[in-house]
């Protein structure tokens, strides 16, 4: 079958692999339909992650028919199912308490003894990230196998497209617990760094929860006026000074909640950015935490951090001292995915949450590794890349004409 892998940093290709093929009884084998790039495999494709190897086929949100179950499985063949990123054994101490992105079992010893060390106890597995989280492969493929196919995929109902119903896998959960991480009540005003995907369902979710104010930071214009057309206010962080627009939006006091869905690949030319710049490219640190850092600061006393961007290991210069003087409480953690699907896919049937919002492109995955540079060089542009299998090479498809003008 055809897949894309990772062969090294900005190093995409897609290459021809061996099928995959039922290996556990509760595995499920599925024909990818759809699968999506997301923010976190660009910090993949920039070489942030360890445990990556030359060849790993990559990808966590895709969606598909499934094709092959084995003896366990409760999917039957021609089942169409989303799949979360997050791979869970279900019987687990974690998972029992539905923190699925903890599970126990699914990431075997030999990969999981590696995270423990870096992490204080083994991670969960996810597909298509690295050797420290399983090193199981991932969807952006023509097939792919999913173990704990009895836990995770959700089966979709035949009136939904694809476009409805695929980030249910990841971005949409991720943006959902997000806001539920933050706490919100009635009334609150929430403040949500970058509008990526995630940063976009963050605040879509906020808004639901009955956020009053949700204010959107990014720097892109396309992705701002995307906040903007659902329903928050926006700040342009190349514009204005953010702590100073925030205080003077909230009579002095600070947002509510504060949201980061950038992670650990902060922009921006700030001293504190370019000197984190400095030590992660000189392994004197691993993460880029400008924009964490701005969120804690402006967070009013007493308010909520939620923390969905990705980061990976040591931060130099956190806030500790603001973050416990201002009493704020701090929530994080990969999204467990299995635990919002069946309620948000009712939510989307309902018509309450719409997803396509944010696709820029269809394009065939074939043309995967030149998807990877634009989703990388042209955020602006390119807000959500969906790769179907079944489309013949070359043929890109923009689903909308970015405007920006007046963002
Ligand atoms: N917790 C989870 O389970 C989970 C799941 C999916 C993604 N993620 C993570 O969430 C983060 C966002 O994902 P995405 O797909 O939306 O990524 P993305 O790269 O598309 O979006 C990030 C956005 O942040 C903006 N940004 C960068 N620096 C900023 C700054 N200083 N201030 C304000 N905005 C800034 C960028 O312009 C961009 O629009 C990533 O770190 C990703 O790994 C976490
Ligand atoms: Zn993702
Ligand atoms: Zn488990």
């Amino acid at each position: 079958m055809r897949a894309v892998t990772w062969q090294g940093r900005h190093d995409i290709r897609v290459d021809t692999v061996p099928d995959p093929e039922i290996v556990n009884p509760r595995d499920a084998i599925l024909k990818v339909t759809s699968t999506a790039i997301c923010g976190s495999d660009l910090h993949l494709y920039d070489g942030y992650i360890p445990g990556m190897r030359a060849g790993d086929i990559v990808g966590h949100e895709f969606m598909g028919e499934v094709v092959e179950v084995g003896s366990k499985s409760t999917l039957k063949k021609g089942d169409r199912v989303i799949v979360p990123f997050t791979i869970s054994c279900g019987q687990c101490f974690f998972c029992e308490r539905q923190q699925f992105s903890a599970c126990d079992n699914s990431n075997p010893s030999e990969t999981s003894d590696a995270s423990e060390l870096l992490m204080g106890h083994p991670m969960a597995a996810a597909f298509g990230y690295a050797h420290l989280t399983g090193g199981y492969a991932g969807g952006q493929a023509e097939y792919v196998r999913v173990p704990y196919s009895d836990v995770g995929p959700l089966v979709v109902p035949d009136h939904l497209s694809d476009d409805q119903v695929l980030f249910l896998t990841d971005i949409l959960p991720t943006g959902w617990q997000a806001a539920i991480n933050a706490d919100i009540e009635p009334g609150d005003t929430v403040a949500v760094w970058g509008v990526g995907p995630v940063g976009l369902f963050a605040v879509q979710s906020a808004l639901l929860m009955g956020a009053e104010r949700v204010i959107a930071i990014d720097h892109f214009p396309a992705r701002l006026k995307l906040a903007r057309d659902l329903g928050a206010e926006i700040l342009d962080y190349t514009q204005v000074d953010i702590r100073e627009a925030l205080d003077e939006m909230t009579g002095g006091i600070g947002p509510d909640a504060v949201i980061d869905c950038v992670g650990m690949e902060s922009h921006g030319f700030t001293p504190d950015n370019i000197l984190d710049q400095i030590k992660v490219s000189t392994f004197m640190a691993t993460d880029r935490i400008h924009a964490l850092r701005q969120a804690i600061l402006a967070c009013r006393k007493g308010g909520r951090v939620s923390i969905p961007g990705v980061y990976g290991g040591f931060a130099d210069a956190f806030p500790i001292g603001q973050l416990m003087e201002k009493g704020l409480t701090v929530k994080s953690g990969q999204t467990n995915v299995q635990k919002y699907t069946a309620e948000l896919l009712a939510r989307i049937e309902a018509g309450e949450i719409d997803t396509t919002f944010l696709i820029s492109h269809h394009a065939p995955l074939e043309d995967a590794a030149e998807m990877y540079r634009h989703w990388h060089d042209e955020q602006n542009n390119y807000t959500k890349i969906v790769l179907k299998p079944d489309l013949p090479k070359g043929e890109i498809k923009q689903i909308q004409e970015v405007e920006y003008a007046d963002a």
